[in-house]
């Protein structure tokens, strides 16, 4: 969602700061803006509706020159799409401008009590944020400093931010301040940066000091300063990323998705690595984690989206290798309506972002009840990983496609390794997971067969159907999110059995339905609902797997255990989507009204 960068004590802050925007095109957004101080008092306030690369454009021609500025990438909440709503929001006579991520619940409120003389120009609740500062340091005399934390002493408790401000009367110093949404300090000889995503300022620095929820900071050109929410000074050591600054770029592959399917082998490869010795035993998960578990009469994995997804696999691994009954939920509903709990549940909460609103919202909850948490999310050092008492890496570096592939993939791996690090078995899921690896590169080899499958099956429809049993109806559901939200062919997936229970009722001629079919014990069940669909009408595509496989079927995946299938029937429908979302014209990586980090509730 919303993106924030800002810099100072360079000689040119506006290519860094465009730059740091093009990185944050990933987490979804629809304006732009940034400013840029002239250290003279002045400064440039440029603003764009639509892509990053409008923006530039505009900058560009606006001539834009200064060692300090800020830059926000905007995705609508508080008023609509316009260039008065995107950020930097400025006071009303332009001394102070504000970048802000996140929601202001008692914006209106502020407005009616302190505001009533002022005249907006946005419908944001930033700009009541701004004006507030602006109000403060004026009528009441305060500092830059002081005005900007009395601001935010007043914030409803429920409000999440990510703020940075500039100041005309300081124009190389950055307030910066945050609670509920990551904000970050990148530290180093030429310049300092604040960023919302490390991604962003890679190419300044790869050492960075995490802001904490309350903490306010004044960044210079060679001093950071930081206080906590009592206004004390305290040091927080920065830690070093240690991220490729190339691994965020597409190389030759014209979509991050594609690149980020054929990257799921080496993600397979990498995540075993890390999780086993060279004996096969599981490693890196520490005793805690193991006795915590161990401890629990139930597992509760909460996740949002292609995350729950993915927990809807893993909770087939925890109950057959670690025997411990396991549920999974949807984070926004959880958070409000919370089932009733075992007496020793424990918690998992499965994240690509590690960022998700609505699973930190579920998270706070459990914690408040005292119940013990996991993290295993992607993006290390994010909020749900340092909040939770246990994090566990994926591994599957950078994922910038807003439709998730191989963090899915990943989700999947993990879960299963820490599930069978439970287990009495013989099975040897280090040696299978290698299997894996290498069939899952040979389905994404083919890519000419989804390419047309894609062509011939999905051509102008509008409506398609993902079907499965057992495991399968979970990749289904996977499977028909991708197809969903990027190609926006209107598509459903479910448990196969359900289809004679009110949805066949959908099938007509040529309606594509999809069918999964991995599971040898309901594949003849499956086989059988494939033709009474097929009977009504529809243009059927089975992809099978080598065993259960029979003349016709549209594709066979490679054999490996069943367990495991999903790791391999995904990948036809991820490519299938993308040849899909191709065919269309559209944008694969930046599907409309999505964004990849969704930080809000
Ligand atoms: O970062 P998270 O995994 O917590 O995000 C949850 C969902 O928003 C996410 O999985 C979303 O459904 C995918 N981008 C869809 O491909």
């Amino acid at each position: 969602m919303c993106g924030i960068v800002g810099i100072t004590g360079v000689d040119d802050a506006l290519p860094y700061l465009l730059r740091g925007l093009g990185k944050l095109e990933y987490r979804g957004y629809d304006s732009a803006g940034v400013y840029v101080s002239d250290g003279f008092n002045g400064g440039y306030l440029v603003k764009e509706k639509g892509r990053v690369s409008a923006l530039v454009k505009k900058a560009e021609a606006a001539h834009v020159h200064g060692t300090a500025g800020i830059a926000h990438t905007r995705w609508a909440t508080h008023g609509g799409v316009s260039v008065a709503n995107a950020h930097p929001q400025q006071s009303a006579d332009g001394r102070f401008y504000l970048v802000h991520n996140g929601v202001i619940e008692n914006y209106q409120e502020l407005k009616d009590r302190y505001l009533s003389g002022v005249t907006f120009h946005s419908q944001t609740d930033t700009e009541v944020a701004v004006q507030l500062v602006d109000k403060f340091a004026k009528e009441d005399g305060l500092s830059a400093f002081d005005a900007f934390r009395k601001m935010i002493s007043l914030l409803d408790g429920n409000s999440a931010y990510g703020f940075l401000l500039m100041d005309r009367e300081n124009p190389d110093t950055l307030l910066a301040a945050k609670k509920k949404s990551p904000l970050l300090i990148g530290v180093s000889d030429h310049g300092n940066v604040v960023t919302s995503d490390a991604a962003a300022m890679l190419d300044v620095t790869q050492d960075f000091i995490e802001l904490h929820d309350g903490d306010v900071a004044v960044v210079k050109p060679k001093q950071v300063e930081i206080f906590d929410a009592q206004g004390q000074a305290v040091e927080r050591e920065p830690f070093h990323l240690d991220i490729d600054p190339t691994e965020t770029d597409k190389g030759a592959y014209p979509y991050y998705m594609l690149k980020e399917i054929d990257e799921q082998a080496v993600v397979a490869r990498k995540i075993s690595q890390y999780y086993f010795d060279d004996d096969g035993r599981v490693q890196n998960i520490s005793c805690a984690i193991s006795d915590a578990i161990r401890a629990a009469d139930r597992i509760y994995i909460v996740a949002a989206g292609t995350s729950f997804h993915a927990g809807l696999v893993g909770q087939r691994y925890f109950e057959k290798w670690a025997k411990i009954p396991t549920e999974v939920h949807v984070s926004s509903e959880f958070a409000y309506d919370q089932p009733m709990l075992s007496e020793h549940p424990f918690f998992i909460f499965l994240s690509q972002s590690g960022e998700t609103a609505d699973s930190r919202e579920v998270l706070d909850n459990i914690k408040r009840q005292g119940y013990p948490t996991l993290t295993i999310a992607n993006v290390v050092n994010s909020t749900l990983t340092r909040e939770a008492d246990f994090a566990l890496p994926l591994l599957a570096g950078p994922e910038i496609a807003v439709a998730s592939t191989k963090a899915y993939t990943a989700q999947v791996i993990v879960q299963a390794i820490l599930a069978y690090s439970f287990a009495d078995t013989d099975f040897n899921l280090k040696q299978e997971l290698a299997k894996v690896a290498v069939e899952v590169s040979a389905i994404t080899d083919e890519k000419e067969t989804f390419k047309e499958i894609a062509d011939t099956v999905l051509h102008n429809q509008r409506s398609a159907f993902y079907i499965g049993r057992g495991l399968d109806a979970a990749v289904a559901l996977e499977a028909a999110l991708k197809l969903k939200e990027i190609s926006y062919v209107q598509t459903e997936g479910f448990a196969a059995g359900e289809l004679k229970h009110g949805t066949i009722s959908l099938i007509e001629e040529g309606t594509p339905v999809f069918a999964l079919l991995t599971q040898s014990k309901t594949a003849g069940l499956l086989r059988g609902e494939v033709a009474q669909v097929a009977a009504r009408g529809a243009n059927t595509v089975i992809i099978s797997s080598e065993s259960l496989a029979r003349p016709g079927d549209a594709y066979v995946l490679p054999e490996v255990d069943e367990l495991l299938m999903p790791l391999l029937a995904v990948i036809p429908a991820q490519l299938i989507a993308y040849y899909a979302t191709l065919d269309r014209g559209l944008d694969v990586d930046r599907p409309r009204n999505l964004a990849k980090s969704v930080t809000v509730q």
